[in-house]
């Protein structure tokens, strides 16, 4: 049994979660976990939501709210859509509501600070004398001086992507009140990731093997490591610990400074409520665990080098992360998802017509693993219709409605004579298409949703071959042993699609009669024929009943 701790990217409390999101870092997450777990591995998957920083300040001020409660709404909100789509965490917390965060953040500052990997710097930095504050990062909008285009901030051009140094800013102003800002001296840390990169990381970084399309992004992340400055000038965050602020007032740690070390906080909180409160250090400060960190590909730089150094610089045998596994971008058909542009489903009337995990399917058969893909509606209506209804659901509804039917709903019998020459048949071109679990074990998850249809196609051949319902008539044990054999295989099915689709998992789980939850059971692997079988015949099914409707196809306006 290996120890797996995942993480997924910790979402902004900063408005809702969109399929962009639920694609690159979610899913894919919830898929392997639950894979995992029936594998028998040693698994604990942690999230919440990111609280704190500028980009959720400013919104909250806009929002006329707190920003403890600004932020409570938007962590309720995507933990309703997270509850919706399946994604089920260990724990869900939040940075700014964590009883463990600001603790183990300033912890890690200290540690950092002690090993001789921080550097406290004053520099000048833009002041509003209206506001009287430091404008961090988006409190300073100008003209971007790489491309020349108005509406850049303090922290990025979104134009051309640029990180901005806000002193270089054309025309700079107060996002707040649009005063032009003065210079005023203050301090700052900064982590010292050159030092870092020299002590350890680079050599990391160098010899670990990345996902394909992420080891393409490192070969970039070291030529040029800057000192980044980990602290900021406001109120909302982790305050720097007071024995290093002295009188410095009102400094907080950088808001993605602070968000990483929230897998470990939230990993304490878990533990805590277990009554463990020691266990964490099980999963965070054991050499045998295997950290995977699934995120957008935007996170590389934080993921794989940030904070790692951060793990690395703290020197209390943390473990470092084992996969990255990044996905790339995720668009609605014709455009990126965004809500500040408006371009995105309202997920409460998107689900009132879609099925929630026939768009989990979607999105799994779709996901940018390797390069950009989007999100199209007519798409997911076709995958539904062919994959879905079509193969895997006729599958299933025709064979069980005509047991309920013709065999009193109980398993038919299967007499020896047809073992093998069934066994043969249907085991045959199974083994050839392989074991969803193997692609998902590398993070192939497109692939693995395929290989699940693949292997419902096998049954629907040997149905086409077989014909039961005409063998019935001419030869009564071979047609029942022909339906004996589909049971065993929709059994295999079934524990087959729990990563893939839960709810219908457990639902076709039932229709076999079988007891308790089909997620508890271990995963299946491919059919052995020695040892596939399960149903001697005459058990009794329970109420058959159609898995995935037939959709229709959108009206325009759905999209
Ligand atoms: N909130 C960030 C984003 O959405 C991700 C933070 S990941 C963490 O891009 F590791 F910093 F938590
Ligand atoms: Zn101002």
């Amino acid at each position: 049994m290996t120890r797996y701790l995942v993480t997924s990217a910790l979402p902004y409390a900063n408005g809702p979660i969109h399929f962009g999101h639920v694609a690159g870092a979610y899913l894919p997450a919830d898929v392997y976990v639950r894979t995992l777990r029936m594998l028998g591995e040693d698994v604990l998957y942690v999230c919440g939501t990111d609280e704190h920083g500028v980009a959720i300040t400013i919104n909250a001020e806009k929002a006329g709210q707190e920003y403890g409660e600004y932020v409570k709404h938007w962590h309720a909100d995507i933990k309703q859509t997270f509850d919706e789509l399946g994604i089920e965490f260990d724990v869900f917390s939040g940075t700014s509501q964590c009883a463990q965060h600001v603790e183990t953040s300033q912890e890690f500052f200290t540690q950092l600070d002690a090993n001789g990997f921080l550097e406290k710097r004053t520099t000048e930095q833009l002041f509003c004398p209206k506001d009287e504050m430091f404008l961090a990062d988006r409190y300073v909008v100008g003209t971007c001086y790489s491309c020349g285009k108005p509406g850049a901030r303090g922290d990025e051009c979104p134009s051309c992507g640029t990180w901005i140094d806000p002193l270089q800013l054309t025309e700079p102003a107060c996002k707040l009140c649009g005063t032009t800002p003065e210079r005023k001296a203050t301090t700052h840390w900064y982590l010292d990731l050159p030092k870092l990169r020299d002590a350890k990381i680079g050599d990391w970084i160098q010899n670990h093997e990345w996902k394909p399309n992420v080891a393409a992004f490192i070969q970039n992340l070291l030529d040029d490591v800057p000192q980044r400055a980990i602290t900021r000038d406001m109120r909302w965050g982790v305050p720097v610990p007071s024995e290093v602020s002295g009188d410095e007032q009102d400094k907080v740690l950088y808001v993605w400074f602070d968000a990483p070390i929230g897998y470990v906080s939230f990993t304490k909180e878990l533990m805590a409520a277990r009554g463990t409160p020691d266990a964490w250090k099980d999963w965070w400060q054991s050499p045998d665990t295997r950290l995977v960190h699934f995120i957008g590909k935007d996170n590389i730089p934080f993921h794989c080098l940030v904070f790692p150094s951060m793990l690395y610089g703290v020197q209390q045998d943390y473990v470092m992360p084992w996969q990255v596994p990044a996905n790339e971008f995720y668009n609605l058909a014709g455009g990126k998802f965004s809500t500040s542009e408006g371009r995105t489903l309202d997920l409460d009337t998107f689900f009132e017509t879609y099925d929630r995990e026939v768009t989990r399917f979607y999105i799994l058969s779709t996901l940018p693993e390797t390069a950009d893909a989007e999100f199209n509606l007519d798409n997911l209506v076709t995958l539904n219709n062919a994959a879905l209804a079509g193969n895997l659901g006729n599958l299933i509804t025709r064979v069980l409605k005509f047991i309920a039917k013709n065999n009193d709903n109980q398993v038919p019998q299967l007499t020896e004579a047809h073992r093998e020459q069934y066994d043969t048949m249907m085991l045959t071109d199974c083994g050839e298409i392989g074991d969803p679990a193997e692609w998902v074990t590398q993070y192939r998850f497109r692939k693995a949703a395929e290989t699940l249809i693949a292997n419902a196609s096998v049954a629907n051949v040997f149905m086409q071959r077989t014909e039961p319902w005409a063998l019935r008539k001419t030869d009564p044990e071979a047609a029942a042993s022909a339906l004996n054999t589909l049971c065993e295989y929709i059994h295999w099915l079934a524990r087959w699609m729990v990563p893939f689709l839960p709810n219908k998992a457990q639902a076709l789980w039932e229709m076999l009669g079988r007891p308790g939850k089909v997620a508890d059971q271990p995963w299946p692997g491919v059919p052995q024929r020695a040892t596939w079988r399960s149903f001697e015949g005459g058990e009794a099914l329970g109420e058959p009943a159609a898995l995935f409707p037939r959709m229709d196809a959108p009206v325009a306006a759905d999209a």
